[in-house]
C-alpha cells in the first residue's frame, strides 16, 4: 500500500492545525445567514439562471430547476454545511477530521482538492462576467442608455467583449477586490456588505419587474418562465438544470463547508438552509420576470446566450425615468453580489491553504493571480480567441469553462458530498448537528444516500452519452 497517492495523503499535516480557522466564527446566527445568501445570490441568479432558461425553452426548464434545488440542491447544502461545522475545518481539513472520526477512508479529503481546483476554474470566467457588469456603470452613469433599442444594445454589448483591454481591467479590478475581502479574512467586510447592500438590490430587482410588467410584454415572459413545454426538454438540458441547482446554491465544491467551520453550535441548519435557497431562488424568478417580458417586447431573442441580461435590462433603464441612476446603481449592486459570491469562491481554498501554515495574505494573493491568469483565456474567448475551439464543436474557451464546472464538476462534487454524509457519517453524529426529527432526518438521509447521487448520477451518465453518441 505505498501508491503516490498514499504517501502524499499521509504526508499531511496533523489536524491540529484546523483549529485557528474554526475559532473563527460569524457574528451571528444573521450574520452567516446574510454571508451564505450572499454566496448564494449572485451571477448565478441574475446572469445565467434566465440566459440558460431562455437557450433550454423556457418553463419545462425552470420546473426541472426548481426540483432539483429542493429535492437535491438543499439536501446538499445541509449536507455540506454539517460537514462543515462537525469538522470545523477547511473543505480538506473537515473531510479529513469527519473521515478519520469515523474511520471511514482518508480519501474522501480529495473531494475537497477537486472542489477547491473547481472553485478556481469557476472564479476565473466568474470574474470576467463581473467585468462585464462593472463596464456598464460608466455606460449607464453617462446617460448613454437612454431611449436606446434592443439592436442599439447588443451593440454597446459587443462593443465591450471585442475590446480585450477594457474587459481586462474590469477583470483585475474585480480580482483584486475579491482578493482583498479575503486577505483580510471573512467576518466584518462581508457581513456588512451584504447585510445593506443584498437588500438594497432586491428592491431593485423588484422595481425591475414592476417596470417590465408596466412596459414589457409580461403575460408572454410569465408564460414563457412560467409554462412549460417538456417537448423541448432534452437530457442535456436536464443536466443544466441539476448543475445550475448546485451553482446558484454555491455546493458540490466545499465553499458551503468552509462556511459552516464557521457557524456558532445551536443555529439550526436545516432552517438556515431553507432560508438560503428560497431566497436564492426567489431572486432567480425574480431575475427572469423582470428581463423576459422585455426580451419578447423588443425582438430580442430568448436563446441569445450569456449575453442575456447585459443586452436586455440596458433597454428597461433606458426606458425608465432616473435610468442613469437606476441602471448605475444596479449594475454596482450586481457587482457587489458578485463580489460575495467570489469571497466563497476563494476562501474555501485560502483556508485549506492557510491550515497548512501559510499566511492568509500572501494565499489569497497567489491564488487570485492564477485565477486572473486562467480568466485570460474566457476574456479572449470573446475576441483574439474567438475562433478557437477545443472540441470541434460550437463552444468556445468561455463555454468550456462553464460547462465543465457547472454540468460535470459541480454534480460530481455534489454526489461525493452527498455520499460521505449517507455513508460515512453515523445518523447520531448527523442527528447530533441537524436538529430535524428522527422521520425528517431518515427521511433527508435518504435523499443524500440514495435519491440524490443516483438521480445526479443517471442525469450525468445519460447526459454524457448522449453528447458522445
Ligand atoms: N452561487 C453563486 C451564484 O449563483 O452566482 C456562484 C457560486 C459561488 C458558486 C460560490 C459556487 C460557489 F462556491
Amino acid at each position: 500500500m505505498s501508491t503516490n497517492a498514499v504517501i502524499t495523503l499521509d504526508a499531511l499535516p496533523p489536524t491540529t492545525h484546523t483549529k485557528p480557522i474554526s475559532s473563527q466564527k460569524w457574528s451571528s446566527h444573521f450574520a452567516f445567514v446574510m454571508a451564505a445568501v450572499g454566496s448564494a445570490v449572485g451571477l448565478g441568479n441574475i446572469w445565467k439562471f434566465p440566459y440558460m432558461t431562455g437557450t433550454s425553452g423556457g418553463g419545462a426548464f425552470v420546473l426541472v430547476y426548481l426540483a432539483c434545488v429542493a429535492m437535491i440542491g438543499l439536501p446538499i447544502l445541509i449536507a455540506e454545511v454539517t460537514i462543515g461545522r462537525a469538522g470545523g475545518a477547511s473543505p480538506m481539513g473537515a473531510l479529513r477530521n469527519l473521515a478519520a472520526k469515523y474511520r471511514a477512508s482518508r480519501h474522501w479529503q480529495i473531494v475537497g482538492l477537486v472542489g477547491a481546483l473547481t472553485a478556481l476554474l469557476v472564479l476565473s470566467f466568474y470574474s470576467v462576467v463581473a467585468g462585464w457588469a462593472l463596464a456598464y456603470v460608466p455606460v449607464a452613469a453617462t446617460g448613454k442608455l437612454a431611449g436606446i433599442s434592443g439592436a442599439a444594445s447588443e451593440t454597446i454589448f459587443n462593443t465591450i467583449l471585442a475590446d480585450p483591454v477594457g474587459q481586462i481591467g474590469w477583470h483585475t479590478a474585480f480580482m483584486a477586490t475579491t482578493v482583498l475581502i479575503v486577505s483580510r479574512g471573512i467576518g466584518g467586510g462581508i457581513e456588512r456588505a451584504v447585510t445593506w447592500l443584498m437588500p438594497m438590490l432586491a428592491v431593485l430587482l423588484v422595481l425591475l419587474v414592476a417596470y417590465a410588467a408596466a412596459q414589457g410584454a409580461f403575460l408572454d415572459g410569465a408564460a414563457f418562465l412560467f409554462a412549460p413545454d417538456f417537448s423541448a426538454l432534452g437530457t442535456e438540458a436536464v443536466l443544466s438544470a441539476a448543475g445550475h441547482a448546485f451553482f446558484t446554491l454555491s455546493v458540490g465544491l466545499g465553499a458551503m463547508i468552509a462556511y459552516g467551520g464557521y457557524l456558532p453550535e445551536g443555529v439550526s441548519i436545516p432552517r438556515t438552509a431553507i432560508t438560503i435557497a428560497a431566497l436564492d431562488t426567489l431572486c432567480a424568478l425574480a431575475a427572469g420576470l423582470a428581463i423576459f417580458p422585455l426580451v419578447f417586447a423588443h425582438g430580442l431573442d430568448p436563446a441569445g446566450g450569456p449575453g442575456l441580461v447585459f443586452v436586455t435590462l440596458p433597454v428597461a433603464f433606458g426606458g425608465m425615468p432616473g435610468g442613469d441612476l437606476f441602471g448605475a446603481l444596479f449594475f454596482i449592486l450586481l457587482g457587489i453580489a458578485a463580489v460575495t459570491s467570489a469571497v466563497a469562491l476563494l476562501e474555501p481554498i485560502v483556508a485549506t491553504m492557510v491550515e497548512r501554515g501559510f499566511r492568509r495574505s500572501s494565499c489569497a494573493t497567489m491564488l487570485g493571480l492564477l485565477c486572473w491568469a486562467i480568466g485570460l483565456a474566457s476574456v479572449f474567448s470573446f475576441n483574439v480567441w474567438s475562433d478557437v475551439r477545443i472540441a470541434g464543436d460550437e463552444r468556445t474557451i468561455f463555454d468550456w469553462l462553464n460547462l465543465l464546472t457547472s454540468d460535470i464538476l459541480l454534480p460530481l462534487g455534489g454526489i461525493a458530498i452527498a455520499l460521505f454524509v449517507g455513508w460515512a457519517m453515523p445518523l447520531r453524529a448527523l442527528g447530533g448537528e441537524i436538529d430535524l426529527g428522527p422521520r425528517w432526518l431518515r427521511a433527508w438521509r435518504a435523499l443524500v444516500r440514495y435519491i440524490a447521487p443516483a438521480a445526479v448520477a443517471m442525469v450525468l451518465v445519460s447526459a454524457l452519452m448522449g453528447a458522445a453518441a
